[in-house]
């Protein structure tokens, strides 16, 4: 079991028993097309399969941490904490784009990271880097981007932030060692699942009733075609023989239900508010294609973990 290296919106950490009390006794190969911070995948530690994710900046970390886990770490025990005075050596120690005074060295980490790229100086290797850099120390520790793309969450207060993970990175690498990395919509799906593998989709959705009206719903442009879309890839995928589990909003239980899969409702509340007052109940559901009879008892490994 491996923590997830980073937080990100809609993880699921707190749903995981509730998805593997679906998983099939056994598959061949898992795939998360909406990979996000790969809370199931990090803990089910699969030997092989696919990931995905239309975030490239998150996709470009992740192959980091697979194929150059020891010079992220390196570039990551570089950078300076958070509070501290800005870099004289590097762009960005005075002013950002805009003319606006940097005061310390978070915003010059923020500004290098949207300035995709740094003119001659851009570098993958860093930008994967300062993904988890600013992830660990802004506010709240979540992953935003304004409509134009830039990252534009604050500074956090931490009294240790923690960025370098390296014992994180390490093992992360090695669950990712066999594991193809994509970066494009979920249909690539359709290119790679084969027969009797697994996949568990995790959709962009917010949260809501079950009784909300369906076309209000749109959450990170992912709206109400997309969400037919995903239904549509999810029926080819059962028609050829593969394991579907899918976490959505409480709004698509008709959905699925119609489209023939096994449809149940789950109370679960959503790390996305650090004030947990904010932190409400929602109405979330697990759909899935496995027959309750061929479903792995609780507790139970899949047979591929022998
Ligand atoms: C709810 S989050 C996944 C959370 C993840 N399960 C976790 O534990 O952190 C949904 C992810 O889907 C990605 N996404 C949005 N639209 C997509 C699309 N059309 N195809 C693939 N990924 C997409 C987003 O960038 C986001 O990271």
């Amino acid at each position: 079991m491996v923590s997830p290296i980073l937080k990100w919106a809609g993880g699921k950490r707190q749903l995981l028993d509730e998805l593997y009390s679906r998983f099939p006794n056994s598959y061949a190969h898992y795939h998360e097309p909406f990979f996000g911070g790969g809370a199931l995948f990090f803990d089910l530690e699969p030997s092989n399969g696919s990931i995905n994710d239309t975030n490239d900046r998150l996709i470009n970390f992740y192959e980091h941490v697979r194929d150059r886990p020891e010079e992220l770490i390196d570039t990551l025990r570089s950078f300076d904490d958070p509070e501290s005075d800005p870099d004289p050596d590097r762009r960005f120690s005075d002013t950002n784009r805009k003319g606006k005074e940097i005061k310390n060295y978070y915003y010059q980490q923020r500004e290098l990271f949207n300035n995709r790229p740094y003119d001659d100086d851009y570098d993958e290797l860093e930008e994967a880097a300062l993904l988890l850099y600013l992830n660990r120390t802004c506010y709240n520790g979540l992953y935003r981007e304004n409509s134009s793309g830039g990252f534009n969450v604050p500074i956090g207060r931490y009294s240790n932030p923690d960025w370098v993970r390296a014992e994180e990175i390490r093992k992360a690498s090695h669950v990712l060692e066999d594991t193809e990395i994509r970066n494009t919509g979920f249909e690539y799906i359709l290119e790679v699942a084969e027969e009797d593998d697994l996949v568990y989709f995790d959709p962009p959705y917010e949260p809501m009733s079950p009784t909300a009206y369906f076309t209000d719903y749109s959450a990170e442009g992912f709206g109400k075609e997309d969400q037919e879309q995903l239904r549509d890839v999810a029926q080819k995928l059962d028609e050829r023989g593969v394991n579907v589990i899918l976490s959505n909003s409480g709004v698509m239980y008709e959905m699925y239900d119609e489209a023939g899969f096994y449809v149940e409702v789950e109370g679960a509340t959503r790390a996305i508010n650090s004030d947990a007052e904010n932190r409400d109940e929602v109405d979330e559901v697990i759909a899935t294609n496995v027959p309750p009879k061929e479903r792995r008892r609780a507790g139970q490994q899949g047979l591929a973990d022998f």
